[in-house]
């Protein structure tokens, strides 16, 4: 498949509905570096967005549909701006629609505005955990506060994503991924403070300490709207009811001893993650300015060893990638994102990456495992218009 660009969604767009589009609009996926499942506990996260994105052509139409394609997707999707309602939405287009839906539970009203003709491309995997489903939410947001002049700020964009996703899509995730995809800044990590509503740039000198981060997609699956992402989220209200705080950011290692007492064991090792999360993104910022991005591969290492006995949320093929990947030289390690599937970084010396990425096609051959894919991001620019 040829990489899609502006002009190529643009193109797209032209064919398919037989007229040029108003604009572009594209939003990126995201890594996080450090900072998994705080974001729904009040906490502190560490992403930065990659130069993989989503690219939304937009065109005004002179009714009140709304119609979305995807050359990914064999057919069109179609929505009404009179009768907006998750339950019509239908696989990806939820995505498009839920945008639409989530701004008129925040207050934009519809009535006299008519709708959209949307194409959609996007180089950014599906199913990896690198925020596909944020990206698309992103661009089609960006695109439509533009198109109707909303003046809506990024702060008020996320809030707007996410609720499509919690709320149209039904995965009940934090706002770590839209954060990041409306936030990012080329060279930067986005420092995200969910209590503070805070999302502040810092940089990464990844590039000038001759650093790479190499993404090993395991292609196993994820899934977020069922299964195991929810059971944690339950586990860590569980753990802060218990603990009589409002969530699990109000307390900190000094609250473990407590939390050993009053918890079961599942519940404590949650819980204790989610505490020593926190202070590793804390350390992880301070360090990388203090002491640059070489600097920060055992709190990468950490992060990875507790998600993976505590919050129990890594499967083999992400534990042999970060295994594979220390044993050859990497800075850090760690499976990003959800978990239970999709991706695993590693920070590692440019000059190394494409030796570990061998080592980790072999070491998944030897495994008998399906070959992962693996490739380089770099921290990249938030969600903007295009053309
Ligand atoms: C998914 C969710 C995020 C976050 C991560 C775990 O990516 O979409 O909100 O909770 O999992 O850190």
């Amino acid at each position: 498949m040829d990489i899609p660009s502006p002009e190529s969604t643009a193109d797209a767009f032209a064919d398919r509905y037989g007229r040029r589009p108003d604009g572009v609009w594209s939003a990126p996926g995201r890594v996080n570096l450090i900072g998994e499942h705080t974001d729904y506990n009040d906490g502190l996260v560490f992403p930065f967005a990659i130069e993989r994105r989503t690219w939304a052509a937009v065109g005004r139409r002179e009714d009140r549909l709304l119609t979305v394609h995807s050359g990914a997707m064999p057919e069109p999707a179609q929505a009404s701006l009179d009768s907006l309602n998750p339950e019509d939405f239908d696989g990806w287009s939820a995505y498009v629609f839920g945008v639409l839906w989530a701004m008129e539970q925040r207050g934009v009203d519809l009535a006299g505005r008519t709708g959209f003709d949307v194409m959609l491309a996007s180089d950014v995997p599906l199913g990896a955990g690198l925020s596909s489903s944020a990206a698309i939410e992103c661009a089609v947001a960006s695109a439509v506060n533009d198109e109707w002049e909303l003046g809506l700020s990024r702060r008020d964009l996320i809030t707007i994503c996410q609720l499509a996703e919690n709320g149209a899509v039904g995965a009940p995730t934090g706002n770590m991924d839209q954060t990041a995809s409306l936030m990012g800044k080329a060279g930067h990590g986005v420092l995200i403070d969910v209590r503070a509503e805070t999302a502040e740039p810092v940089p990464l000198h990844f590039a000038d300490e001759h650093l790479e981060l190499l993404v090993i997609d395991t292609r196993v699956h994820h899934e977020h709207a069922t299964g195991g992402y929810g059971a944690r989220r339950r586990s860590c209200e569980l753990g802060a009811q218990l603990m009589g705080v409002g969530s699990l950011r109000d307390l900190d290692e000094a609250d473990l001893p407590r939390a050993a007492e009053v918890l079961d064991d599942e519940t404590f090792r949650r819980v204790r993650h989610v505490i020593t999360e926190n202070a590793r993104v804390a350390r992880t910022a301070q360090v990388v300015a203090a002491d640059g991005p070489r600097a920060i591969g055992d709190l990468l290492v950490a992060s990875h060893a507790s998600m993976r006995d505590d919050f129990e949320i890594s499967v083999p093929e992400l534990d042999l990638a970060v295994e594979t990947a220390l044993a050859n030289g990497a800075i850090g390690a760690r499976m990003t994102g959800g978990g239970f599937g999709g991706a695993a970084i590693a920070l590692l010396d440019a000059d190394r990456a494409e030796e570990v990425g061998g080592a980790i096609q072999a070491a998944f051959a030897a495994a008998e495992l399906t070959a992962p894919i693996v490739f380089v991001v770099s921290p990249s620019d938030g969600a903007h218009r295009d053309l």
